[in-house]
């Protein structure tokens, strides 16, 4: 199997570093191992222990922390990975194989559009709209999600749009996918990265049909940890065991003993809280530098996530945009043919206030 290139990742990975200004980032500013510290994690602990191999789909302790946040689980319904990433990617490839149906939604973060090819699946697309504040384009998902299909992929809250479904919407996607036989990929790693709206709903007990995938990453603030989950059927979950074996055998035990710590309810919370101050505070910045650009230029500000997508109506490719703005302004920000929806921009809201209010100064001098 020969994967297609992850433009935006490998965008990222090339310049993420070389640039001044990182505004494609997509997480809430992360923490320190200080500061986890002081959310109980044992540093002497860390120091002493044999970097052994951890166990590999997770701790029993990790995962029975885990099944205190999804309602009606035991350890036997997670599978611990390197990151969400993993969690999407183990998951693609025990469902995934020549012919089948894969859908997911558009604009998206775009890693299963790549490995489902890659795995030989037929891949549709379904647009969230934004003239119907993205929400799924209900013609073009029931075309998507046919009888053929095996598995559907949303993120929600959605990278990069910020939104987050509604009640109705989450519950006629899990139908449609009852009714076709498909499995529903919910990956909900920016799930307690809300702003000003209410917790978002998981997906998760609505059907057993769910899986679930989620993470430290985001929300939470910890993705050099990598750690993510898989929450899902028993038998489904064990067969991602089995891909996880041939792929990276086991998460790393010092960020296993780091999840430990974070996902404790105290913990959590914390950290959600962290992120919502943060959020909002460059939500208001993005909102007021949108406004001084004038004519042209539209955005439906995050409900959820640590970013921010706006449209632009001059017809340059969002590609072309992006690389004017890193050359001419060393910043570097993700451009919307990377996810799927060509005419937009998205910009990372998670990091300090003047990082922020330097790299919106520097795109600006670029805009048409
Ligand atoms: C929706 C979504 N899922 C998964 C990931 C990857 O997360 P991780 O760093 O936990 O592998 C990202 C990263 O941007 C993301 O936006």
């Amino acid at each position: 199997m020969k994967i297609e290139v992850f433009e935006m990742e490998r965008m990222q990975s090339t310049w993420e570093n070389v640039v001044d200004f990182d505004l494609s980032e997509s997480g809430v500013l992360p923490v320190s191992l200080r500061e986890l510290s002081e959310m109980g994690l044992d540093l002497e602990w860390a120091l002493n222990t044999p970097l052994t191999y951890s166990q590999s789909n997770g701790t029993p302790e990790l995962r029975e922390a885990l099944a205190g946040i999804y309602p009606g689980t035991t350890i036997d319904n997670f599978e611990v990975t390197n990151g969400t990433s993993e969690a999407n990617y183990l998951t693609a490839l025990t469902l995934l194989q020549d012919g089948v149906g894969f859908a997911l939604e558009v604009p998206n973060y775009m890693q299963l559009w790549g490995v489902p090819r890659s795995l030989g699946a037929e891949v549709s697309t379904f647009r969230l709209r934004q003239d119907e504040n993205w929400e799924p384009d209900w013609a073009e998902f029931e075309r998507a999600v046919n009888p053929q299909t095996r598995l559907v992929y949303v993120s929600n809250p959605n990278n990069p749009t910020g939104s987050v479904l509604s009640p109705g919407a989450m519950e006629r996607i899990v139908r449609r996918c009852e009714e076709m036989g498909a499995y529903l990929l919910a990956d909900e790693v920016y799930l307690g990265a809300e702003i000003d709206c209410p917790r978002t709903p998981s997906f998760w007990g609505m059907s057993d049909r769910v899986i679930v995938t989620s993470g430290l990453s985001k929300a939470y603030g910890i993705p050099g940890v990598r750690i993510g989950w898989i929450v899902g059927p028993t038998e489904l979950v064990r067969e991602c065991w089995t891909q996880h074996d041939s792929v990276t055998i086991c998460p790393n035990k010092l960020s296993d003993a780091v999840a430990r710590i974070a996902v404790k309810t105290e913990n959590r919370e914390r950290l959600y809280q962290r992120g919502r101050a943060l959020l909002q505070r460059n939500r208001r910045i993005f909102t007021d530098w949108v406004a001084g650009l004038g004519e042209g230029y539209s955005f439906i500000p995050p409900k959820a996530g640590a970013l921010a997508f706006l449209k632009y109506s001059s017809p340059i490719p969002s590609l072309e945009l992006v690389e004017r703005i890193r050359t001419n302004q060393s910043t570097l920000i993700v451009p919307g043919i990377h996810l799927g929806l060509e005419g937009y921009l998205r910009f990372w809201l998670g990091g300090e206030q003047a990082y922020l209010e330097e790299g919106l100064r520097r795109v600006a001098e670029e805009l048409p």
